[in-house]
């Protein structure tokens, strides 16, 4: 009988003895397999291929190392995620700078360290790009972002009819071609092709196999050669039972088929196609350990009191995420209670996992929740003065510390008094 959980060769009550709880911790086994699945399926015989990581999903220093040890790329979002990708002298060729309302001193940032892939969102940042543009001593990428019109979602997807994402140039505007003039007018800017994102968590294909037929349809009115096109990320993962995502390979496969199919139909070439997933590859290999303290029994529920809170995974508050859990240290035995699980937040919303099967517990038994790896950490707060938990990367029997539990001082070091 195994009833103590593991990750990699390592038992939940060894990695709380060494670390503490509450824990992120990362299989990196996993994330590299991950990262092959996809490397090694999404290929075609007619253009270059690139995995971008979409590194809002988590990002560390040990993070971007694993990235550049596998030789993708990355995408960032902010002078904070750049700043992580330049400590770890990620290759700037390899780097995918996104962001609606870049701030100035952010593109100053991207372009001391020859940052080559801009994702262009609107015609407003374009124009600042354009005034930097003389002091650029390279040739800069630019991607400009469009909004297909298309929502996509887990099972649905929805068309959307009006112009009002705030993310992206909105496929029927005229600016998409002022924009691309004013690149072609302007020295050290190169119009490099055009980036999507539709959504995340999707398993359902057809959203993208429309994105992929509007984005041919606009290639051709553009009537130039289009080098490089970007369906950013999005594909689901299996937060319950209930989640069905494809495997990366067959999600690999399907856009690779319909890129191909339309560059068959349409005679219209690209060089280059890439992919930005975040969920994708890391949510599977993240785990949550938490410590449960108290137990309560309200009228109708049974609480189970855990030592974190919506502070260190916000997704159930913020849009009602479900994650699958377990207590680590009775694995095997039977789930005869339903239980809500609440943290240490002064929310009544800071229920995390509601009316959930598990055993009894007693004091000290620790909880561990599943598929954590993506937008947990990253989006951790310190709501109530809480300290964010430490992240541990686990490769077989070793253990690596990866970003370090904060201390009530490190919560207070930016205070005056
Ligand atoms: C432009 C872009 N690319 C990639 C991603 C990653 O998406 P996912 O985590 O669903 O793969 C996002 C997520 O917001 C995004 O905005």
């Amino acid at each position: 009988m195994i009833n103590m959980f593991k990750i990699g060769n390592l038992s939940a009550s060894e990695l709380r003895e060494k670390y503490g709880t509450p824990l992120y911790v990362y299989d990196e086994v996993q994330i590299k397999n991950n990262i092959s699945e996809y490397v090694d399926n999404f290929k075609s015989d007619l253009y270059k291929t690139e995995i971008i990581y979409a590194s809002k999903a988590f990002s560390s220093l040990y993070m971007y190392k694993l990235v550049k040890e596998n030789n993708i790329g990355v995408d960032v979002v902010s002078g904070g995620e750049l700043y992580g990708v330049i400590k770890e002298k990620i290759d700037p060729t390899k780097i995918h700078f996104h962001g609606n309302n870049k701030s100035e001193a952010e593109m100053d940032m991207a372009i001391d360290y020859k940052v080559k892939n801009i994702i262009v969102d609107n015609f407003d940042e374009l124009k600042l790009w354009a005034k930097k543009a003389p002091n650029i001593d390279y040739e800069l990428n630019i991607l400009l972002r469009i909004n297909v019109g298309v929502s996509a979602h887990t099972h649905e997807y929805i068309i959307t009819a009006h112009p009002d994402s705030k993310f992206g140039y909105y496929i029927e505007n005229e600016d998409i071609f002022d924009s691309i003039k004013l690149i072609d007018a302007t020295n050290n800017l190169n119009f490099y092709g055009f980036s999507t994102h539709i959504g995340s968590q999707i398993f359902d294909m057809k959203g993208f196999m429309l994105t992929i037929e509007k984005l041919f349809e606009l290639m051709k009115k553009t009537n130039r050669e289009i080098k490089h096109l970007c369906l950013g990320g999005g594909c689901g993962v299996r937060y319950t039972d209930s989640d069905k995502p494809l495997t990366l390979k067959e999600f690999s496969n399907i856009l690779i088929d319909k890129v191909d199919a339309e560059i068959k139909k349409t005679g219209i070439k690209i060089s280059e196609l890439s992919i930005e997933p975040g969920r994708s590859l890391v949510a599977n290999a993240g785990y949550q350990l938490y410590t449960i303290n108290q137990m309560k029994k309200a009228l109708n529920k049974t609480y189970y009191f855990i030592d974190g809170g919506m502070n260190d995974n916000i997704r159930p508050a913020l849009y009602g995420a479900i994650y699958s859990v377990d207590i680590a240290n009775k694995i095997d035995e039977e789930k005869t209670m339903e239980v809500s699980i609440a943290g240490k937040c002064c929310e009544s919303g800071d229920v995390l996992f509601k009316d959930v099967k598990l055993p009894k517990a007693e004091a000290g038994d620790m909880l561990v929740v599943y598929t954590t790896g993506a937008y947990g950490y990253s989006m951790a707060s310190n709501y109530n003065r809480l300290p964010r938990p430490a992240v541990v990367f686990v490769n077989g029997s070793n253990s690596k510390l990866a970003i370090k539990r904060e201390t009530y001082e490190d919560l207070y070091k930016n205070d005056l008094d």
